[in-house]
Order: C-alpha cells, then sequence, then structure tokens
C-alpha cells in the first residue's frame, strides 16, 4: 500500500494498547485521542514547506524559517474532534474548520449534516483528522469536500484503519497520504473496524 503511514513510534504503540482497551474509561480514552493525534502529526508534517524569515535574537540577527502555508485542521464531528486539541498544540496558529458527518447504520455512507466553509478557501494545506478509518466513506466524502472548497494539499490523520477504507481513500483520492497509528485486519458485518477499539464517539463522550 503506497501512500499510508502506519506510525512504528514505541510511544504510539504503547498509548494504541491502553486505547483499544475495552476497561479504558472515558477520561483516560480522551486523554489518549489527542496524545498519539499529537505524534501521528509529528510524523505527518514532516515534508511541510518553510519560508525563510530573520528574527532579532538578544545578540544579533538570526536567519530562521517559519512555515509556509496556512493550514486547517478538519475534524470530522464527533470522534475527530478529540484530535484537534493535541494537533493545535503543536500549530496553535492553525484554523479548526468543522464537517459534520454521521454513518448510517443500515447502508454504512456517510450523510453530511455540519459544513460551514466560506466559499473561498481560507488555507493551503487541510489535515483531516478522524480516529477510524472503517469504509473509508466518512474519509473520501470530507476530502471531496475540501477539494471541492478548492484545498489541493490534504493528508488524513487517523488512529486505526481497515484494509477496505485504505483502498477507497486510495481509488477516490490517492494524492492524499494517511498517516495512522495501526492498520487493522478487518471490518465486521456492521462495518465496526476488527479488533479495533469500538466506536470512537462513544468511548470518548461516555454515550455507549
Ligand atoms: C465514525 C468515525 C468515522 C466513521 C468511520 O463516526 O468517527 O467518522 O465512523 O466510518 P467509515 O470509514 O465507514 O465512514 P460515526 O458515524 O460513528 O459518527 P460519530 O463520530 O458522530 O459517532
Ligand atoms: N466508527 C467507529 O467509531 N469505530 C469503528 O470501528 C468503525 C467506525
Amino acid at each position: 500500500m503506497s501512500n499510508v503511514f502506519p506510525s512504528r513510534h514505541p510511544l504510539v504503540a504503547h498509548k494504541l494498547a491502553l486505547l483499544r482497551n475495552v476497561d479504558t474509561e472515558p477520561k483516560k480514552f480522551r486523554e489518549l485521542v489527542p496524545e498519539i493525534a499529537s505524534l501521528l502529526t509529528y510524523e505527518a508534517t514532516l515534508d511541510l514547506e518553510l519560508r525563510p524569515i530573520e528574527v532579532q535574537t538578544p545578540l544579533a540577527l538570526a536567519k530562521c524559517q517559519a512555515l509556509q502555508a496556512k493550514i486547517g485542521l478538519v475534524p470530522i464531528l464527533r470522534a475527530g474532534l478529540g484530535m484537534v486539541e493535541g494537533v493545535w498544540a503543536l500549530m496553535p496558529s492553525a484554523e479548526v474548520w468543522h464537517i459534520g458527518l454521521y454513518r448510517d447504520e443500515k447502508t454504512l455512507k456517510p450523510v453530511e449534516y455540519y459544513n460551514k466553509l466560506p466559499i473561498e478557501p481560507t488555507v493551503q494545506v487541510c489535515l483531516v483528522l478522524d480516529p477510524m478509518l472503517a469504509t473509508g466513506g466518512s474519509a473520501v466524502a470530507t476530502v471531496d469536500i475540501l477539494k471541492r472548497w478548492g484545498v489541493t494539499k490534504i493528508k488524513f490523520v487517523g488512529i486505526i484503519g481497515a484494509p477496505q477504507g485504505i483502498e477507497n481513500m486510495q481509488q477516490h483520492h490517492p494524492d492524499v497520504p494517511i498517516y495512522l497509528a495501526a492498520i487493522d485486519e478487518r471490518l465486521n458485518e456492521r462495518g465496526y473496524i476488527v479488533p479495533g477499539l469500538g466506536d470512537a464517539g462513544d468511548r470518548q463522550f461516555g454515550t455507549a
């Protein structure tokens, strides 16, 4: 699979084991999601472009670099919300644009219910945030929305991906790299990732 980057970082593996555990309470779950998102974003942003700047230190002018592009974080509601804090800590000037989608329980197709993007794009790079890439329908639909908005550089940062979701994304958006903590075995008959971690939204918000 090209353009898919499962993390090999030991801290990610350790935290993912805690996240998967059925006995992990929502409070701990809510702490782990942004921590993992932050570590994955560190890996996902390795190729961001820089521009040269000069900075006055107490002693002299220093030749430095600053991020070139304006970055947008795009959490898919609800479960992507928990990832924002961890990513924002790394890039506090990023804009956050929420996209609301839920999966129809029968068809497993995404249904859009929230999108307040302005007409003109305000950022050049988007990081789509959603812990679960299951059938890939939600991720594909979100990238469709962002491309229609006019953004061309898009990355997907998730936590667990299923082979089917990765394939779906690669078929529709082969230009979008996918960063994950792990690639799991399969989807079950209800479209849940196995072994996965269950319902990421319910586990964060205590609504199971
Ligand atoms: C979950 C998850 C993804 C989607 C993944 O959201 O957060 O958005 O399912 O599934 P897919 O790859 O098959 O589209 P859900 O629809 O459960 O909504 P929620 O986050 O509001 O609970
Ligand atoms: N959404 C989730 O929250 N978990 C899954 O395993 C699949 C979709």
